[in-house]
């Protein structure tokens, strides 16, 4: 049965062959017969319930596994495939779910802002995040619960805390960047990004008890927590494989850290920080009641987690961006050197250390990042599980697809971005397209619109909360990485040309795919 099944889709399934013990081999044949009708039908049901069409579908050959590969491997190119063929609204099949996607600013809008009735995060994340995080937060409880943790973690990103932040994150970076030669042929650059930026996120939120534990147990706990943080954890939520096991593991013991913090905060009455713990302690949910202990560690884990790799990955394209782009980087050095000086040319070691203000008015770093953002977006499609069937663009999604939109394919639209493959910092100059809690202080973050082409921090309900912590930590990363180094991307030896790192989509953050090397040397004056 399994070699008829390959050779009718052309394909082969390794895995069926070493698994089917072939003198059962006609019972084995008529339970995949059964499966294979089964999943037909299930997949096919629901859709037979509505008097409107459904979205088009894009065909496939294998089935369960569908378009699992090309968008798994190359979703922006994959998804403009089909979007030229299809239009912007179409199914298809992926680990023998029905993704249903929905592209371009009018997608954005409909997918971000789906009533609750209709899809839920929850839906599609959950068995994905809830080991990872832990239960009683984020997709683990009712929608309006995790809006008010949400609350209660953006409670502890204000400005009076931003000040108190941007010495804190010069000093880790300038520390950081002290611990490396004075001068590398080849860098791994990512490894290096996600290194500081933990460093960063946990001594400014985390709060220093966590800081001063990162060199023992909580980095090693954190890459283990991070292995659960796979696609394919989207589709199952435990597996009999070490990833899940470690896993697990280090979610109880980083469970049982912050349960010990808690408590020596409370024992030596130390509630004076101005960070996401604390805050988290102080919460109040509206019925009067307050997080439990579990629920306020869990939700540091889950505030860690959403910061690290989008931060540390953003970072990471922002320096190679720069090395690709001498005049940007050049532009930006002089930006500093002006807004802290007065003069466009005082030499790096001379400049100043800067302030929440002064960084604030960093605005070419700004279009820098964002315009880094739009070409590496770090997440590039988001989620949710239809839960009632609901209506778009004439098609009915039914309740069972998971609803999808992506910020990445509009984010390369040309004819909102022309040229949209080229590093071009100045289409933000005069742009506020993007401008978000940034720019927009206080502006309650459901109301900001999701019909746009440029939404790297998402929109709606589940809109980022931690993007102005995001500009302000990436933003002086890389004000203090350009000012201590002079750096550049590594050259083929053969034809001289620039090596700039391909995404890899494979993870569930876009990164460099590994190994993104730059060069770089330390300017003469502030070598060792
Ligand atoms: C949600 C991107 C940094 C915390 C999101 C979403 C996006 C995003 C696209 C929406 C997901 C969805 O709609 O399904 C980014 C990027 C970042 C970044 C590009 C950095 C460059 C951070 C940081 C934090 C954080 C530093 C924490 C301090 C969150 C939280 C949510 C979120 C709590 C809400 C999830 C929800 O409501 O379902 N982020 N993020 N993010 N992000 Fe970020």
């Amino acid at each position: 049965m399994s070699s008829l099944f390959a050779s009718k889709f052309n394909t082969t399934i390794p895995l069926l062959d070493q698994v089917v013990n072939h003198e059962k081999a006609p019972l084995y044949g008529g339970l995949f017969v059964l499966l294979f009708v089964v999943l037909l039908w299930n997949n096919n049901k629901s859709e037979t319930r509505s008097g409107k069409p459904l979205p088009p579908v894009v065909p496939h050959r294998v089935p369960i596994l569908g378009k699992a590969v090309p968008y798994g491997v190359q979703p922006v190119t994959f998804l403009q495939e089909c979007m030229q063929k299809f239009g912007d609204c179409f199914t298809f099949t992926m680990m023998g779910r029905k993704m249903t996607f929905c592209l371009n600013p009018d997608g954005n809008h409909f997918v971000f802002n789906v009533k609750l009735s209709h899809a839920t995060a929850e839906g599609a994340y959950d068995k994905l995040t809830v080991p990872v995080f832990g239960t009683e937060v984020v997709y683990d409880v009712p929608n309006s619960t995790f809006m008010e943790q949400k609350k209660f973690v953006k409670d502890a990103l204000t400005t009076s805390a931003f000040k108190t932040y941007v010495p804190i994150i010069i000093k880790e970076a300038r520390d950081f960047f002290g611990t490396w030669a004075d001068k590398k042929e080849k860098l791994e650059l990512f490894p290096e990004m996600a290194e500081l930026t933990i460093r960063t996120a946990s001594h400014c939120l985390m709060g220093k008890e966590i800081r001063d534990q990162l060199h023992s147990n909580v980095a090693k706990l954190y890459h283990d927590l991070d292995g659960g943080f796979q696609p394919i954890n989207v589709f199952f939520r435990w597996l009999p494989l070490p990833n899940y096991i470690k896993r697990d593991r280090a979610n109880r013991i980083m469970t049982e850290t912050f349960l010990k913090i808690l408590k020596e905060r409370r024992d030596t009455n130390n509630l004076e920080s101005q960070d996401v713990l604390q805050s988290l302690m102080d919460g109040v949910y509206r019925d009067g009641s307050k997080m439990s202990d579990e629920a306020i560690a869990h939700m540091m884990i889950a505030t860690l987690m959403a910061g690290q790799h989008t931060s540390s990955t953003s970072a990471s394209w922002i320096l190679f961006e720069l090395a690709n782009n001498p005049d940007a980087l050049a532009e930006l050095i002089k930006e500093q050197s002006m807004i802290l000086t007065g003069r466009p040319d005082t030499p790096a070691h001379e400049l100043p250390d800067f302030t929440y203000e002064e960084l604030r008015k960093f605005t070419y770093l700004d279009c820098v990042m964002k315009e880094s953002l739009r070409l590496h977006t770090p997440i590039h499609t988001v989620m949710r599980l239809v839960v009632k069937d609901i209506e778009y663009k004439g098609y009915t999604i039914p309740a069972g697809h998971f609803l999808c939109g992506s910020q990445a394919v509009s984010q390369m639209d040309a004819k909102r971005f022309p040229e949209p493959e080229k590093f071009d910092p100045t289409r933000w100059t005069e742009s506020d397209e993007g401008a978000g809690e940034w720019t927009i202080n206080g502006v309650d973050i459901a109301q900001k619109s999701a019909r746009s082409n440029f939404l790297p921090f998402g929109a709606g309900r589940h809109r980022c909360i931690g993007e102005a912590f995001a500009y302000i930590q990436i933003k002086t990363i890389i004000a203090m990485f350009v000012r201590e180094f002079t750096h550049d991307l590594v050259k083929e030896t053969k034809t001289g040309k620039n090596i700039f790192p391909e995404m890899d989509f494979t993870s569930l953050v876009v990164i460099p795919k590994a190994p993104g090397y730059i060069s770089y040397e330390r300017r003469p004056e502030l070598r060792k």
